[in-house]
């Protein structure tokens, strides 16, 4: 049988590696490797000092391909990433089924945490339930980009007993739920920042989080947005890329 690890390696800084994922990238034959564009080198880069730190045996193999490309073009959001999904999958049929042996195990380094607006483990799902490959996996989790963004921050991410909304930056144009007062931001192009500008609302700010290039910055989010504005587009300038992570916490109203 074949083995698939979904393994978390943290959000940028290599010392997030878990000694859970130590421990299973040692275990590892082979690694995939999925480039994405501009952010190729540095991703991948990351991954291969992780591959060349933690492991012991260095007879493992890297095997890398060009990940799919998501179309921006597609009738809606969702058609659009579930084609891109669907691309995936047939990339990863192929390498599980033609670049791993019988026995051996194959790991897929995810950035962060799989649980977190991450398709990896929907796209193994997608290939198990499709009946054409058998193989077991496994999931090692890591530092998600939130928990980095508290801890650089020194914030909890929750008021006390208060819930805590992770969404999107195009979701968060579509305002807060009755109730939540918190709302970590992911995935934003630039177009949620100013989503709450009118509320009395405080903002922790983060890009490249865990990594040499980390900028933050926080205060009341009337005050920072213009100076967050022009470090995104000085950053995604100087870089070709930029990942943000914001925590937004309003004022509860009377
Ligand atoms: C596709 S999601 C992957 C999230 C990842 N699975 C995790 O656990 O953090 C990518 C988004 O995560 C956030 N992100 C990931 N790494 C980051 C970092 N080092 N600094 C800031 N934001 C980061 C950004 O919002 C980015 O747009």
């Amino acid at each position: 049988m074949k083995t698939v690890l979904l393994i978390g390696i943290g959000a940028g800084n290599p010392d997030y590696v878990t000694m859970q994922a130590v421990k299973a990238l040692n275990e590892a034959d082979v690694f995939f490797f999925l480039d994405k564009g501009q952010e190729k080198e540095d991703l991948i880069n990351l991954r291969r000092t992780i591959c060349e730190r933690f492991i012991e045996d260095k007879s493992y193999r890297i095997v890398e391909v060009p990940g799919p490309v998501r179309d921006v073009e597609a009738p809606d959001y969702k058609s659009g990433v579930q084609a891109w999904h669907r691309d995936k999958a047939k990339i990863f049929s192929d390498l599980i089924g033609n670049e791993l042996a019988d026995g051996e195990v194959g790991a897929f380094l995810v950035w962060g945490d799989p649980s977190l607006y991450d398709s990896t483990v929907r796209v193994i799902e997608h290939i198990i339930a499709e009946g054409l490959l058998a193989f077991e996996y496994k999931i090692i989790p890591g530092i998600t980009s939130v928990q980095a963004l508290a801890a650089e921050h020194k914030i909890a991410l929750n008021p006390i007993g208060e819930p805590v909304h992770i969404t999107t930056g195009r979701r968060l144009n579509e305002g807060l739920p009755d109730g939540v007062d918190t709302a970590v931001v992911m995935l934003d192009n630039g177009s949620g920042l100013r989503a709450l500008i009118d509320e009395d609302v405080d903002i922790f700010w983060g890009a490249y989080l865990g990594t040499p290039d980390q900028v933050l910055i926080s205060g009341k989010l009337k005050e920072c947005v213009e100076a967050i504005e022009e470090a995104r587009s000085e950053e995604r300038k100087r870089k070709g890329w930029i990942m943000d992570t914001y925590l937004l916490r309003r004022k509860p109203r009377p």
